[in-house]
C-alpha cells in the first residue's frame, strides 16, 4: 500500500513535470516512519525514574542506553515531531533545513561576518525532530584529534581523554568502510553504521588525487592520523540518513515497554526543591496543556547547545545578571552561555571544470533514480551523495602555534555550490542575500556548467561568541552572538587555507579535468583586485558559512574552574540530580565535526549514570 502510494505520487509528479523533489512530501508519505513510532500522551504528574530532554544525538543514545535496564523508566521528551522519507535520502540534507524540523535559528547581526547574508544575521539550524541535528545535518562522521581531548583531560575533566574516550566511539559504531575492516580504530557491531558514500563524482577522484599531488597523504581521518586526505564518511546506513533516532530508538522501540517517547512536547523548565538544590522533575507544554512530570533519580538536558543552556537559565542556573535582567530567581549562579565556539568557514573557492554531468545539480535527478534508491535500495546512487559533500582533507597553517599533528583547517569537498538546487534550499538556508546567488551563482545554474566548491574551515578559532536571553518566556529564541571573526587572526587561518586550495587546484589531477578558479568578484568586495588577500579577507568576511559546530554554552570542568557549568560527571555544579549530556559541554573547539562527539558523549554519560545508580 505504502509502495503504491509512493509510486503514484512519484509519477503524479513526474508527469505533471514540476520538480520531483517537491512532491514527495505529499499525500501522507510522512506517514512511512510516523506509524512505527507509537507516541506516548503526557499524563500530568507521570514519574519517571530517568527524563531525558531532547531526542537528539546524545538524548537518544543515553536514552536507550539507560533503558537497557527494564527496572529503569526513561521519558525521552522531543519538542519535534517524526522523520519522514525526506530526511532518509542524504542528497537533500540542505532542504532540511526549509522544513519543520529545523528550529531556525539566527545570529544576532554579526559586524565582521556574514556580510553577504539578510542582515548580516548568520543562519543557525538546529534539529527538531526525533534524532534532532542528526536528522538534518550532513552526516559527515568525524571524531576529532587525540589531542583535543587529551587537552580536556588536562583541565581537570578526568576520565575524558583520548585513551578513555575511544572506547565510546567504538561503542557507539558500525563501520562499513572499504579497507579498514581490521583497522582497531573501528567497530563493526555499534548501533550507528558509517559507511563509504558508494557514489562518487570524477570531481571529487580528481581533488583527492590532486591533494595527494600536493602533499596530503591518504588518511583515515578518524584513524592513528588526522592529517591528509580522505574521501568521506558518512552516518547513513545502504545509503541512507542513519539518524540517532534510526540507530538508538527505533530498533528498540517496541521492546522496552519502559521507555517512553514524547514528541511534540515541550520541555519548559526544570523544576527544583530549592531547600536542598534537587531538580525534582520537569514542566512541559503538550497541545499548549502544561504537565509537570516527576524525576526520582536525575534530570538530564539532551537540548543541545542551544536549548541546554537556555533550559537551565529558564530554570533559574545561569548568570545572575542575566537572571535578573529577565526577572527570574537564581537558584545557582553558573556562567551558563558565556562562552561559545564554532567553526566558521569560507564558502569556497568555487572552481569550474570541464567535465559534464558531474556537478550535483538536484534538478537532474530521475524517476529512475527515486524509485531505485527507495524501493530496489539501491545505494550508489547520486541520492546517496551526503549534500554533495565528497572528500575531506585536514591540513596545516603556515602560522600554526600547533604541533604538526593537530590540523587547524579542513577543507571539505563539494562537488557543487549553492547553484546546486537552483537557489532553493542552501542560499535560503544560510541567509544568502538574492544578489550574491544572482552574480556567482546564478549563472552556472542557467549553464548547467560543471563545478565544485572547497570549503574551508578553520578548527581553533580565537573569536569566542555567547548566548542569553533577553525574556524569561520560553517561547522566545536565545539570543546568539557568536562574534565570528573578532579576532582578525581566525581570518589569517582562513586565508592561508584559501590559498592552499588555489594551489591544489594547479596540480595535474585537478589540471586534466580543466579545473579554473569561479572568477565573479564576490558582491561587496568588488574594490579589492580579484585574487589578492585583500580580496580574499573581504570574500572570508561576506561568505561566511558556519558548520554548525557550536560547542561550551554548558562547559565541562572541575568546580575550580570558574568557566565550568558542568562536572567531568557531566552533573550541573551547585545542584543535585541534574545533568547535561550534549555537545554543549564539550569545553574547546574540537578538530571535527561535532555529531559523533554526541554520540560519544551519549554513551560515555550512560556508564557514568549507571555507576552512580547501580
Ligand atoms: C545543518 C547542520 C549540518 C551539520 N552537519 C554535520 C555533519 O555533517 N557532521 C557532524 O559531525 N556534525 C554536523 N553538524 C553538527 C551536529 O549534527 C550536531 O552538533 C549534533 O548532532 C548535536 O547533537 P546534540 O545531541 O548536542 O543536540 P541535538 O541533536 O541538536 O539535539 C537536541 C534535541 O533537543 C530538542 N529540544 C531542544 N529544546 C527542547 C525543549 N525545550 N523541549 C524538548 N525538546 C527540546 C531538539 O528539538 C533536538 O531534537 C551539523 C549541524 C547542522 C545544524
Ligand atoms: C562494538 O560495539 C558493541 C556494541 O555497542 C560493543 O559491545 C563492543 O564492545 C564494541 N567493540 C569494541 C571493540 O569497542
Ligand atoms: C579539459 O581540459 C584539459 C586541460 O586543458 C584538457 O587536457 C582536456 O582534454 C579537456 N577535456 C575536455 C573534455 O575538454
Amino acid at each position: 500500500m505504502l509502495l503504491l502510494t509512493l509510486i503514484t505520487t512519484l509519477s503524479v509528479a513526474s508527469s505533471q513535470n514540476t520538480r520531483l523533489l517537491d512532491q514527495l512530501p505529499l499525500l501522507g508519505l510522512s506517514n512511512l516512519i510516523e506509524q512505527t513510532v507509537r507516541p506516548s500522551v503526557p499524563q500530568n504528574l507521570a514519574s519517571y525514574d530517568f527524563i531525558v530532554v531532547g531526542a537528539g544525538a546524545a538524548g537518544c543514545t543515553l536514552a536507550a542506553r539507560l533503558s537497557e535496564n527494564p527496572q529503569w523508566r526513561v521519558a525521552l521528551i522531543e519538542a519535534g515531531g517524526v522523520e519522514d522519507i525526506m530526511h532518509l535520502m542524504p542528497l537533500l540534507a540542505p532542504s532540511m533545513q526549509m522544513t519543520a524540523s529545523n528550529w531556525n535559528y539566527r545570529s544576532v547581526p554579526q559586524r565582521f561576518a556574514c556580510r553577504g547574508m539578510h542582515n548580516q544575521e548568520c543562519a543557525l539550524p538546529r534539529g527538531k525532530v526525533l534524532g534532532g541535528t542528526s536528522s538534518i545535518n550532513f552526516m559527515i562522521y568525524n571524531r576529532g584529534n587525540r589531542r583535543d581531548f587529551d587537552a580536556w583531560a588536562e583541565r581537570g575533566n578526568h576520565g575524558w581523554s583520548y585513551n578513555e574516550v575511544l572506547p565510546y566511539f567504538l561503542r557507539s559504531e558500525s563501520a562499513q568502510l572499504q579497507g579498514l575492516e581490521h583497522s582497531p580504530y573501528h567497530n563493526h557491531s555499534g548501533p550507528l553504521r558509517v559507511e563509504n558514500v558508494r557514489f562518487r563524482t570524477q570531481l571529487a577522484h580528481a581533488f583527492v588525487a590532486a591533494s595527494v599531488e600536493a602533499g596530503h597523504p591518504h588518511t583515515d581521518y578518524n584513524g592513528e592520523s588526522q592529517m591528509g586526505v580522505s574521501y568521506v564518511q558518512a552516518t547513513t546506513i545502504n545509503g541512507r540518513r542513519h539518524s540517532a533516532f534510526s540507530a538508538y530508538i527505533q530498533p528498540v522501540r517496541n521492546r522496552r515497554p519502559n521507555l517512553h517517547i514524547f514528541p511534540f512536547t515541550r520541555v519548559t523548565r526544570v523544576l527544583f526543591d530549592e531547600t536542598s538544590k534537587s531538580a525534582k522533575g520537569i514542566e512541559l507544554v503538550y497541545k499548549r496543556t502544561k504537565y509537570r512530570f516527576i524525576a526520582h533519580k536525575e534530570v538530564i538536558l539532551s537540548a543541545g547547545a542551544f536549548n541546554s543552556p537556555q533550559l537551565l537559565i529558564l530554570s533559574g542556573i545561569g548568570p545572575e545578571d542575566n537572571l535578573k535582567a529577565i526577572g527570574l530567581p537564581v537558584i545557582q549562579a553558573l556562567p551558563v552561555g558565556k562562552l561559545l565556539y564554532d567553526h566558521m568557514c569560507h564558502f569556497g573557492p568555487t572552481f569550474v571544470t570541464n567535465t559534464t554531468g558531474q556537478s550535483i545539480f538536484t534538478s537532474r535527478i530521475t524517476l529512475p533514480d527515486i524509485l531505485s534508491f527507495y524501493l530496489a535500495g539501491n545505494g550508489a546512487t547520486r541520492l546517496s551523495s551526503i549534500g554533495g559533500v565528497e572528500a575531506l582533507a585536514f591540513l596545516k597553517s603556515p602560522r600554526s602555534t600547533l604541533p604538526r599533528d593537530w590540523p587547524d583547517l579542513e577543507f571539505i569537498l563539494v562537488a557543487g555550490s549553492l547553484a546546486s538546487d537552483d537557489g532553493t534550499a542552501l542560499k535560503l538556508g544560510a541567509n544568502f542575500r538574492d544578489e550574491i546567488y544572482d552574480t556567482m551563482f546564478r549563472p552556472l545554474q542557467m549553464a548547467q556548467q560543471d563545478h565544485f566548491t572547497v570549503l574551508v574551515m578553520q578548527f581553533h578559532p580565537k573569536s569566542v561568541g555567547r548566548l542569553w536571553l533577553h525574556k524569561r518566556d520560553p517561547f522566545t529564541w536565545p539570543k546568539i552572538d557568536p562574534k565570528y571573526f573578532l579576532d582578525e587572526e581566525d581570518v589569517e587561518y582562513l586565508l592561508d587555507g584559501i590559498k592552499e586550495t588555489l594551489r591544489i587546484a594547479q596540480m595535474p589531477a585537478l589540471k586534466a579535468i580543466g579545473t579554473t578558479l569561479l572568477d565573479r568578484p564576490v558582491p561587496g568586495c568588488e574594490e579589492f583586485s580579484f585574487g589578492s588577500d585583500d580580496y580574499w579577507r573581504c570574500s572570508i568576511r561576506t561568505m561566511s558559512y558556519t558548520l554548525h559546530h557550536q560547542v561550551a554554552t554548558c562547559r565541562m570542568g572541575p568546580a575550580t574552574d570558574p568557566s565550568a557549568v558542568v562536572s567531568p560527571q557531566l552533573k550541573v555544579h551547585g545542584v543535585r540530580k541534574l545533568r547535561v549530556v550534549d555537545t554543549s559541554i564539550i569545553p574547546l573547539p574540537p578538530t571535527a565535526h561535532t555529531n559523533a562527539a554526541a554520540f560519544m558523549i551519549g554513551e560515555k554519560a550512560a556508564d557514568l549514570i549507571r555507576a552512580d545508580w547501580s
